[in-house]
């Protein structure tokens, strides 16, 4: 009945038998043999060792007593190399066993003294096949384990979920063995994690013969969210988990089947994979859905700031349409000093903005007609520092920045809010100061008549190296002087704009 038991279990396990009697070796081998084990038969002391070196044998079954030396001394070189052999020591008789110390210092599992039946030897046999296999499935968890590990920061840095799907597969093919599996993400399941607004599609993913099976995986998905979240039928070598982020419900199904029985261990390496892997797939719906979220967010703020900006430059009569010129001379400047299209374009949406702070400003001060006095001016100055943080919150807005909060900074450091100087002033903010000025010289304002541009220019020219920088200077009377009625052009481009009568702004 045992021995039934031990063909069935013992068939994986390997033996090598060695003893100067080949009676012995030959004897040990039909017996093992004859009950599943892969047994080798070797009477020579050394060549068993190299056998050893280059075979792979789980146990060795060696006689004390040989020539030319003796079992211990086999051991002793055996251990050299191998630590993880199970190892049997035969003894003729009790006297003459090697000593306690002997057996511990070598790790050797256990001795038995020569007898005609082999009982004794075959419970031996037994218990270490045993301890083997206890061994074998702590490794392959080990190994497993230490497999999943590595893989999933892999996956962390996957940002498409469609790629991240493809990944998951291939590691699973790996990781398992397996040549077919499938990933399905439901779309209502995502919807209702993300508790988004917007419809998001159901994933698909399949390899081997569940490439392209998009119902299977919508039926497994419904049997797994309705049952635990796993499940196998071991008959059919299918293993099904599902994807959930940590607390969650089920977003998906993970379902993988191989041609051969899943080892034990395996099984269990498969549910820890999926958990990791929810947990990634989880972070990616989140974040993408924080993603559109923000998108949104910053698009409803952004059409907010833009109406907070038309409404600063409607709130003074003589200003009107200045951020829109700014914004366009800030381009010309620009484009005439070479810069790239990303920077272009940054200085024209800084010039759009550049002023949004003065929303704080109230009306009385900002169309005072007569002189401000020293705390509406320091009211005024402010608005460079609450442009920016208005923007602050907005992160496609911060490239701007810069030229939001440092537009009046001096090039000789004479300006505010910070009082920076020459090159600490972004380049930039520069460029929007030298716009700015321009712009407001050209226009008429509540306390003077505009200047002519040639006044304009002169002033500019004045301002060099004390309150602009001499090569921005340089760089916008290069395109004025370039440009025909450059005043007369801003009329055209901006006709669509609702800046009525530019007359009234000196244009
Ligand atoms: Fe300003």
């Amino acid at each position: 009945m045992r021995k039934n038991r031990a063909v069935s279990q013992e068939k994986e396990f390997s033996i090598l038998t060695l003893d100067d009697d080949k009676i012995m070796t030959l004897t040990l081998q039909s017996y093992f043999q004859a009950l599943g084990f892969h047994v080798d038969a070797e009477n020579d002391p050394f060549t068993a060792i190299e056998r050893i070196r280059t075979n792979h044998y789980d146990i060795l079954l060696l006689d004390f007593l040989m020539r030319p030396v003796n079992g211990d001394e086999v051991v002793r070189r055996v251990r050299e190399f191998n630590k993880d052999i199970f190892i049997i020591l035969l003894t003729g008789h009790k006297s003459m066993a090697p000593p306690l110390k002997t057996i511990r210092d070598l790790d050797i599992q256990g001795y038995y003294e020569k007898s005609d039946r082999f009982d004794q030897l075959e419970l031996l046999v037994e218990s270490c096949s045993k301890s083997i296999k206890q061994m074998r499935t702590i490794r392959g968890y080990r190994d497993g384990l230490r497999t999943v590990l590595e893989k999933i920061p892999l996956l962390s840095q996957i940002r498409n979920m469609q790629a991240l799907m493809s990944g998951v597969l291939e590691q699973l093919r790996e990781l398992l063995d397996c040549e077919d599996g499938l990933i399905y993400l439901d779309a209502s399941a995502i919807d209702l994690e993300n508790a988004g607004e917007k419809k998001s599609d159901s994933y698909f993913s399949g390899m081997g013969i569940y490439e392209g099976c998009t119902e299977l995986g919508r039926t497994s998905f419904d049997k797994i969210s309705q049952s635990d979240s796993l499940f196998t039928d071991k008959e059919e070598h299918v293993h099904m988990a599902a994807l959930c982020a940590e607390g969650g419900r089920p977003f998906g199904v993970v379902m993988v089947h191989r041609r051969t029985k899943v080892p034990e261990e395996k099984a269990q390496l498969f549910a820890v994979y999926v958990k990791q892997v929810g947990g990634v797939m989880g972070n990616l719906i989140y974040q993408s859905l924080l993603q559109r979220q923000n998108e949104e967010l910053n698009k409803a703020y952004i059409e907010t700031v833009d109406v907070l900006r038309k409404m600063v430059d409607a709130k003074d009569f003589y200003t009107r349409g200045h951020s829109d010129r700014v914004s366009y001379y800030a381009v010309l400047i620009g484009q005439a000093m070479g810069k790239e299209a990303a920077c272009v374009e940054r200085l024209r949406v800084g010039g759009l903005f550049h002023d949004i702070g003065k929303i704080g400003v109230p009306d009385a001060i900002l169309q005072k007609p007569s002189r401000l006095t020293e705390e509406e001016y320091d009211r005024i100055r402010r608005h460079t520092t609450l442009g920016k943080q208005m923007l602050l919150s907005v992160s496609s807005m911060h490239d701007i920045l810069p030229m939001v909060e440092s537009h009046h900074e001096w090039y000789n450091g004479s300006g505010y809010p910070a009082g920076l100087a020459g090159e600490a002033i972004a380049q930039e903010a520069r460029i929007v100061s030298v716009a700015d000025a321009f712009d407001a010289m050209t226009s008429k304002r509540t306390y003077r008549t505009n200047l002519t541009l040639e006044e304009a220019v002169a002033q500019l020219r004045d301002g060099k190296g004390t309150q602009f920088d001499p090569e921005i200077v340089d760089a916008f009377i290069g395109v004025i002087d370039r440009t025909e009625d450059i005043l007369g052009r801003l009329k055209d481009t901006f006709s669509d704009l609702n800046i009525q009568g530019n007359q009234e702004v000196g244009v």
